[in-house]
């Protein structure tokens, strides 16, 4: 194990392989000190958001940011929101015309190159994880998804190493959010919904039980979507988005 080094606020550790970087943070919270970062050249059980897989084949971005205490848990969904959206940032500086899809993805090209899950609890202290993975090179080669399926940086400009993009990406963050009762939107949101996947357009959010159509507006200051429905416009905190099929727009 590589000896961690100092990158402004944060002492990040390397790995070669783990489980999940999110898994590796949880199993040491009492240990790591606030404000650590676990980077790892692969993962073998990576985990996404509602349970599934992240593919984490060499060549990814895969980490996880511990926060102890976590910040106000309201902050958590516009946490993830800011990182979407430094990721987004990044993407765009080299042109590449990268967007926001609400709650938490960053989109290239109808391709979904990074994924953000945020975690937080309160045993055996407070503690927050925001585990980001970014397809650098290559992309995760088992995906059958029809709908956004994975791309990665390299089909779209030139992929940076990992460490250079934790950098950058660490920069950044600290930037925009150097303290964490703060509020994590506060500053970006006119940006953020000036780089949104699909604002202005009709889609479909699925919720667990049910799913509701309409046009995304944008979104608010707590980070919560907002839809133009047929019964007005409306907000949601919670969901999953699809394009409508054309045939029923
Ligand atoms: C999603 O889009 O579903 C979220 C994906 C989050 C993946 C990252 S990779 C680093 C960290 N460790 C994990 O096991 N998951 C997150």
């Amino acid at each position: 194990m590589a000896k961690p080094y100092r990158l402004n606020r944060w002492l990040i550790h390397t790995e070669d392989s783990v489980p999940s970087t999110q898994k590796w943070v949880r199993e040491r919270l009492t240990e790591l000190s606030d404000r650590t970062v676990v980077l790892a050249a692969a993962q073998t059980s990576g985990r996404g958001r509602s349970g599934k897989e992240w593919q984490s084949p060499p060549g990814g971005f895969y980490a996880s940011f511990l926060l102890k205490p976590s910040p106000p848990l309201v902050y958590a969904p516009c946490v993830s929101l800011l990182a979407a959206k430094i990721l987004t940032d990044l993407f765009r500086q080299q042109g590449i015309s990268a967007s926001v899809k609400w709650p938490n993805d960053v989109i290239v090209q109808e391709k979904k190159v990074a994924g953000i899950i945020a975690e937080a609890g309160s045993y055996p202290e407070s503690w927050f994880i925001l585990g980001i993975g970014v397809n650098l090179t290559g992309s995760p080669l088992i995906d059958e998804r029809k709908f956004l399926p994975a791309g990665s940086w390299e089909q779209f400009g030139p992929a940076p190493a990992a460490g250079k993009l934790l950098k950058k990406f660490v920069e950044e963050l600290d930037f925009s959010w150097s303290n964490r009762e703060d509020d994590p939107m506060e500053g970006i949101i006119s940006e953020l919904n000036s780089i949104l996947w699909r604002k202005g357009e009709q889609i479909t959010l699925s919720g667990v039980t049910d799913s509701f159509s309409g046009i995304i507006t944008g979104v608010e200051k707590d980070g919560s979507l907002l839809l133009l429905t047929d019964s007005g416009e409306r907000c949601f905190v919670s969901g999953e988005l699809q394009t409508v099929p054309e045939e029923r727009r």
